[in-house]
């Protein structure tokens, strides 16, 4: 077997270059102590217990017209998840902007998406928290996908998921942890749908692999299910603000949270589904059944054109780089 030493390593690297790469922008690393551009150099130390025990929290936000869509909200959610697991970044918050933002400015694209990530750091191979020397901070700026309806306007497919729902205190958390998740996605994938959708054991709808779920209820309620038990999504809740014109406006009743069960997704006007590269998403298909007639509906159409107008429009929700 080769031995690769310090001098190798680069040539090494180099033979490493594949053409998903191309999306990978600029990577900030707290253990490099910089910023790098080529994607051969975005590594993590395999003794960060972030890689071997998936200890560590991230948060994702995009960019759109040089602007970081509602950055703060993301920001202060990170901190959240990095409290509720007692893990802390020395510079704080605004530390975690500033360099954030450097990392934007550096990877120099108007259009993308950032991923910050905050570990436990190198220290060990243990899975005490307490053998990590420091904690590490990583952002990776890359190409984000598109929202979702400009890629398949006649809606979504969606299945009810087999695995089992995260516990409370961990759904509400954005932890590295996100093997539930994955195999969420792997479902879609496998049975041919979209999005998969979890119920817990009392029958309630909780969420997405990386997506919150609400329905628009014959009342023309907009319900999303209890953030207790889901992660508080930052699109959720600025959904459910725009949301409240189309209550003005009397296209909806109210707006707010509940218990969904399938019987009630099963006589919903719409289902619909948000997070920050999907934007809304409307269901057109539940378990192989069609949600009402099986076409986007109108308020799920109105919200996708609400939220989109916002990422690209509204100043006050646009951190620019
Ligand atoms: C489990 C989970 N639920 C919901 C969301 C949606 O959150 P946001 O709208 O803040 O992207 C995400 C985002 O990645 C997620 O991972």
């Amino acid at each position: 077997m080769k031995i690769i030493t310090l001098s190798d390593y680069p040539q090494a690297l180099n033979k490493t270059r594949s053409p998903w790469h191309e999306n990978y922008y600029a990577m900030y690393s707290s253990v490099l102590g910089g910023v790098v551009t080529d994607p051969v150099l975005m590594q993590v130390p395999l003794d960060d217990h972030l890689v071997h025990r998936g200890d560590g929290v991230f948060d994702t936000f995009k960019c759109v017209n040089r602007g970081a869509y509602n950055m703060e909200p993301h920001l202060r959610r990170l901190i959240r998840s990095a409290a509720s697991i007692g893990l802390e970044w020395p510079g704080g918050i605004d530390d975690i902007r500033r360099l954030t933002l450097g990392v934007l400015r550096i990877a120099d694209r108007d259009v993308c998406s950032a991923r910050i990530i905050l570990a436990r750091g190198p220290g060990s191979f243990g899975v005490s928290p307490y053998e990590s020397k420091r904690p590490a901070l990583y952002i990776v700026v890359y190409a984000g996908g598109s929202p979702f309806m400009q890629r398949k306007p006649e809606g979504a497919d969606v299945c009810r998921s087999h695995i089992p729902v995260k516990h409370a205190k961990f759904a509400t958390v954005k932890n590295c942890n996100y093997l539930p998740n994955v195999m969420m996605k792997r479902e879609a994938v496998d049975w041919g749908v979209d999005f998969v959708v979890g119920f817990d054991p009392d029958g309630f709808m909780t969420e997405g692999a990386t997506e919150n779920f609400g329905i628009v209820t014959p009342g023309k309620c907009l319900i999303f299910p209890q953030m207790e038990k889901v992660l508080d999504g930052t699109t959720m809740k600025r959904v459910m603000e725009l949301a409240e014109e189309l209550v003005k406006n009397g296209e909806l009743a109210s707006v707010g949270f509940g218990n969904i069960t399938i019987k009630d997704v099963d006589e919903a006007l719409e289902m619909l589904i948000v997070g920050t590269t999907l934007n809304v998403v409307s269901v057109r298909h539940f378990d192989d059944k069609p949600i009402a007639d099986g076409v986007p509906g109108s308020i799920g159409k109105a919200l996708d054109k609400m939220i989109f107008d916002d990422i690209s429009g509204n100043a006050a929700m646009r951190t620019i780089y």
